[in-house]
């Protein structure tokens, strides 16, 4: 079952020298999969998972010729509509944790506002999913203001509060970057099992190509606000596109020493 539909979704910006179109006539659907979204810096990954939820920002604005989430019409959606959706059936997690936590309420009333659930019962899951992020000490982290936490734990606390609402449709931007190894696997792990047990549908978004190769059921490339390329994670080594490619050789390699990494070529025509 089809769960979300984006059809020619284009992002734009003004600028001095006229509008900058940063996300250009990407289209995709997903179903309760986990579909990766990958791309080098500023190839509009972040706009893209944004303008999904209407979170475009001013002066931004998107457009498309159908955004639709389980029969209901994003292009369309009323305020109401927004409040019902956001944060209950699609949750984003944001690559800056600072911007998405409310700074003047503490991390453990935010995780029971986010969960559609009775109070004592939110309580205990807002615990048990700290914990699940691995927080050391949850309770002192249900207490703390978001300015009192270190970057990464901003971060888990953020992934902690998207999986109280437990959503339909998560849309996780670099969900594990400022995190280290051990917690990242632990954070896959959980949206794994969300989308296994639950049927949740997951956009993850990330620089990581062999990352969401490993990971996703199927895979984005995006460069300079377009789909390059479009595959089956497991078909990522037969990758076409020169840039997908690219993207493969400059990871560095563990047992590759120190090599300097290969430059990335690039050609003009990609972009057109
Ligand atoms: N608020 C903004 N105003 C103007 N340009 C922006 C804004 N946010 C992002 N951009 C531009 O849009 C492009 C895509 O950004 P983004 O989606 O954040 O890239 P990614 O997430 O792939 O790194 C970049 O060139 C960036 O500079
Ligand atoms: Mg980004």
């Amino acid at each position: 079952m089809t769960l979300l539909h984006v059809d020619n979704l284009r992002v734009t910006f003004p600028t001095r020298q006229g509008p900058a179109e940063v996300v250009r006539g990407v289209s995709f659907a997903l179903g309760r999969e986990r579909l990766g979204i990958v791309g080098e810096s500023g190839s509009g990954k972040s706009q893209t998972g944004r303008a999904i939820l209407g979170l475009t920002p001013p002066p931004g604005r998107a457009t498309a010729d159908r955004l639709s989430f389980d029969g209901i019409d994003l292009c369309r959606a009323t305020p109401r509509q927004w409040r019902q959706l956001r944060g209950a059936r699609i949750s984003m997690v944001m690559q800056d944790p600072k911007f998405s936590l409310n700074p003047v309420m503490t991390i453990g009333r935010q995780l029971i506002e986010a969960a559609r659930a009775p109070r004592a019962e939110a309580h205990d899951r807002a615990m048990a999913m700290l914990d699940a992020v691995q927080i050391r000490d949850p309770a002192r982290v249900f207490a703390a203001y978001p300015h009192e936490l270190s970057g990464g734990m901003g971060q888990r606390a953020m992934i902690a509060m998207m999986l109280m609402a437990e959503p339909d449709l998560l849309i996780a931007d670099e969900p594990t970057s400022a995190l280290d190894v051990t917690v990242q696997i632990e954070v896959l792990r959980i949206l794994d099992r969300l989308v296994e047990d639950r049927g949740m549908g997951l956009i993850f978004i990330s620089h990581d190509l062999r990352l969401v190769g490993s990971f996703c059921d199927r895979v984005l490339v995006m460069y300079a606000g377009r789909v390059v390329e479009e595959l089956a994670a497991a078909d990522l080594a037969q990758a076409r596109h020169p840039y997908t490619q690219g993207l493969l050789n400059c990871l560095p390699r563990i047992e590759g020493g120190r090599r300097p990494l290969p430059t990335l070529q690039r050609e003009a025509g990609w972009a057109l």
